[in-house]
This record gives C-alpha cells, sequence and structure tokens, in this order.
C-alpha cells in the first residue's frame, strides 16, 4: 500500500495528464467521422454548445469528486454517501469493460504504425487488408500485448514519474505533429477521372459549415444524440478516470481554470483531428466516399489517401499513426489508471500488484475481443440497431448503457444528495473564481440528467 498519496507536481502536470487522457481515440478516430456523417458544420456546433455546458457540468463534477474525496472512482462515490457506493463498483467496471477493446484497437494502430514506418504503408490500402488483419489469428493478439505493455510500463511508473512525466513529453509532441498534419492535409488538391478539382479548403468547408440539408427534426436529434456520446467518450466523462486524476490534483491548483483548459485542449484537438482528416478524404474520395465512410474512416479510407499521395504517402503515414499512437497510448495509461487506483484503495495493494493483476484481466478480455473476429465470430443486433461482434457489444454496455447511469447517479448525487454548493465550495476553496457558477447548478440539477436519460432510453430503443 501507497504510504502518502501519490500527486501531480502541479497544475500543469494535471492539465496535460488529464488532456492527454481526454485526447485518444475518440477524437482521432471517432469525431472526424461522426463530423463527417453529421452534417459537418452541424455537428461541429451542436458538439461545441455541449462541450461548454454540459460537458463541462459532468467533467468539473468527477474532478472535484475526485479531489474532495481523495479516492479512487471505485471508493469515492461511498465516501461522499454510504447509499451511492454501489455507484463506485459501476464507475470502476466501465474502465475495466474499456481496457481491453482499446488495447486492441490501439494494437490496431501499432500494426499501421509499423506498417508505414517500416516503408510498406501501401500495402494498407489494398482491399480487404483491414478484415484480413483483424480477422488473423495471431497478428492482433501479439499488437494488443504490445500496446498493454506500453501502458502499464506507464502505470508502473506511478502518478508523477510515470503518467505525468509521459505526458509532459508525449502531450506537445502530439500537438506538433497535429499541426503538422492539418496544414499539410489544407494544402494538397486533386482532379479525379472527371476533372473536378478539390481542394483542401474546400474539404475544410465541409468540416466548418453546417450543412441544414434535407434536415429534420428526427435528424437533428440524432445529431444531438451523437454529440452528446461522442463528449462522454471524448472527455473521459463516466469512466472513473477524472475521478481518479482529481484525486491526485494539489489542493493549492486551481480547479476550474484546469478544467476549462482541458476542454479547450480536448475540443482543439478533436477540431484539428476534423482537419487532418476530412480535408484529406474529401480531397481524393469526395463528399460521398467521405461520409459513407464511418468507423472504417482511419484504417480504411485514410491509408487510401495516403497511397495516394505518392512518395509523401509513406512518411505521412508514420506520421499519423504515429500521432494516433501517443494520443491512444495517453488514454489508455488514463483508464488503467482509473482500475488501479480503485484496487489500491479498495483492496489495499501495491501498485505493481495491482496494474499486474488488471493486466492479466485485460490481456484475457482481450483475447477475447480479438477471437471475436475470428474463431468466436458471431453478429448480434443490439437494442439501437447495431449489427456487433464482441468488440461492438463492449462498446455499447460501456458507452451506450453504463456510462449514461454513472452520469446521471452523479448528477443526482451531486445536484440533490450533497448539493452543488459543496461542490462549489471544493472548486473555489482558494478564492478562485468560478465563472460559470449558475450554469453549473441548472447543468447538473436538472438538465444533464434529463438529457442523459433521454440518451439512455434512446441506447436501449426506448424512444
Ligand atoms: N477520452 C478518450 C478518447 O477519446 C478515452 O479516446
Amino acid at each position: 500500500m501507497e504510504k502518502e498519496r501519490n500527486s501531480f507536481t502541479g497544475s500543469i502536470g494535471f492539465v496535460l495528464a488529464a488532456a492527454g487522457s481526454a485526447v485518444g481515440l475518440g477524437n482521432i478516430w471517432r469525431f472526424p467521422y461522426l463530423a463527417a456523417r453529421d452534417g459537418g458544420g452541424l455537428f461541429l456546433v451542436v458538439y461545441l454548445v455541449l462541450a461548454l455546458t454540459f460537458g463541462f457540468a459532468l467533467l468539473m463534477s468527477e474532478v472535484a469528486i475526485g479531489r474532495m474525496t481523495r479516492q479512487s472512482p471505485l471508493t469515492a462515490y461511498g465516501k461522499l454517501s454510504k447509499k451511492f457506493k454501489p455507484l463506485g463498483i459501476i464507475a470502476c467496471i466501465v474502465p475495466m469493460l474499456i481496457m481491453p477493446y482499446y488495447c486492441v484497437i490501439g494494437g490496431w494502430v501499432v500494426k499501421y504504425f509499423l506498417a508505414f514506418l517500416t516503408g510498406s504503408g501501401v500495402s494498407t490500402a489494398q482491399d480487404g487488408y483491414f478484415t484480413g488483419f483483424i480477422t488473423d489469428t495471431s497478428s492482433p493478439v501479439g499488437m494488443t500485448i504490445v500496446f498493454l505493455f506500453l501502458t502499464m510500463i506507464v502505470v508502473l511508473g506511478g502518478v508523477d514519474k510515470g503518467i505525468e512525466r509521459f505526458s509532459k513529453v508525449i502531450m506537445p509532441l502530439l500537438v506538433v505533429l497535429i499541426i503538422v498534419i492539418s496544414g499539410f492535409a489544407l494544402s494538397i488538391s486533386h482532379t479525379d477521372e472527371l476533372g473536378n478539382v478539390r481542394t483542401g479548403f474546400d474539404g475544410l468547408k465541409v468540416l466548418v459549415i453546417p450543412d441544414f440539408t434535407g434536415l429534420t427534426v428526427k435528424g437533428f436529434f440524432t445529431v444531438l444524440m451523437d454529440a452528446m456520446g461522442q463528449l462522454f467518450y471524448s472527455l473521459s466523462i463516466a469512466m472513473g478516470i477524472m475521478i481518479a486524476y482529481g484525486s491526485y490534483m494539489r489542493d493549492e491548483d486551481n480547479m476550474s481554470k484546469s478544467v476549462g483548459q482541458i476542454e479547450i485542449f480536448d475540443t482543439a484537438i478533436a477540431f484539428l483531428a476534423g482537419v487532418m482528416v476530412i480535408p484529406a478524404v474529401y480531397v481524393f474520395m469526395g463528399r460521398e466516399g467521405m461520409e459513407s465512410s464511418g468507423p472504417g474512416l482511419m484504417f480504411v479510407s485514410l491509408p487510401m489517401v495516403f497511397e495516394k499521395m505518392g512518395s509523401a504517402g509513406n512518411f505521412i503515414g508514420a506520421l499519423f499513426f504515429a500521432l494516433v499512437l501517443f494520443a491512444a497510448l495517453t488514454s489508455s495509461v488514463s483508464i488503467l489508471e482509473a482500475i488501479v487506483s480503485s484496487f489500491m484503495d479498495q483492496f489495499h495493494m501495491t501498485r505493481v500488484k495491482a496494474t499486474l493483476i488488471e493486466g492479466v484481466i485485460a490481456l484475457a478480455f482481450g483475447l477475447l475481443v480479438c477471437l471475436g473476429y475470428n474463431k468466436l465470430y458471431f453478429e448480434v443486433t443490439l437494442p439501437n440497431g447495431a449489427v456487433a461482434q464482441i468488440l461492438d457489444i463492449m462498446d455499447y454496455v460501456s458507452n451506450n448503457l453504463l456510462m449514461p447511469i454513472v452520469a446521471i447517479f452523479t448528477c443526482i448525487l451531486v445536484g440533490w444528495v450533497t448539493g452543488p454548493e459543496k461542490i462549489i465550495g471544493e472548486i473555489t476553496k482558494n478564492g478562485e473564481k468560478f465563472g460559470r457558477r449558475g450554469l453549473f447548478i441548472v447543468m447538473v440539477k436538472f438538465v444533464a440528467p434529463i438529457m442523459l436519460v433521454v440518451l439512455l432510453l434512446k441506447a436501449v430503443g426506448i424512444i
């Protein structure tokens, strides 16, 4: 057992680690394809409004719960109210469910990164490459192990010497890479077989100008729900992570300012990921190709784009997948830390023991996820209509069911049991200004829980 709770060495360390958690596959893989599908700028505007209101209230609540209780997600809720102890168990199950499949997808990123690094990136653009790879019985398992191992090494280093130190190196690198690649994406142009010239800036317009063509109330509702689901995933809300990281935040650091910085960081990177991906795919595949890419955007469409870039393709592809790998690693580190801190607080284990135990659990379930594409292949239709394999089922249960439940009860706890003033007291305990105080109260008591219930009902197919 650690005698004294680890902590970040200052607000920069906290912000970079938390932003590292927030910026992940959600920003680079999920955000661009949702934006492409949901009317470009329209999705962006809805997302921004939600991030500044709903996302902010939930993020603030979780970080404050962590710092106030100095506990992990598993034990923090029970410390605030005995009745909410079971919520801690769900909040700990969420990262345990996400960890295995996050490592599997992280493994896919490792595979693509190595392919581009070794100059054979072109092969990833071949028809059926991605399906061939994930249905293989050995390669995805090996890559998953590599990704999990890297994550464990960082977590074993502890909060300040592992997570903070890693984030302080990786996050600035990630920002430089994303700016360079986005700049490159904007500079490209292409003439298709019909003689149409499309430039990167045309693609940027698709991302930022709201497209209301054929928009119905039902369509807008879908955009709203997509944006809300994305916010959870992207800001690492309801995954137990921000409680764990909040518990390592120093008392003297300005929480309101730090949370604001995390929001800006995460949203800016999601936007830049859109600038990086959407123009590139738009230039070479047109609007239709872009909108129909879906989740395969990163692993199927982008390699084709890199291939069309000719000799520069391998280099740009390697930079791109290095960036995705960095983003995914800082997030998986935070997911693992949420679990490790829970084991340490609840069972008084050492960091090494807790990390090894969760490593074995994640590996076992990760293997199951990999086998879900070959030996254990089956298809089920989820209540939300999606056809799913093991990975999708774990994603659905964690993201669509458990995370809204955690968030709803967090709002009830903060808004109605402890009262928002208790959280506000924590946020302003050094006399800091808290600009969005009124908004926070209204959000956490009324708006967020209602929206979350709607999200949950939609996920289970009731509405
Ligand atoms: N917030 C992390 C991501 O976006 C989990 O991938």
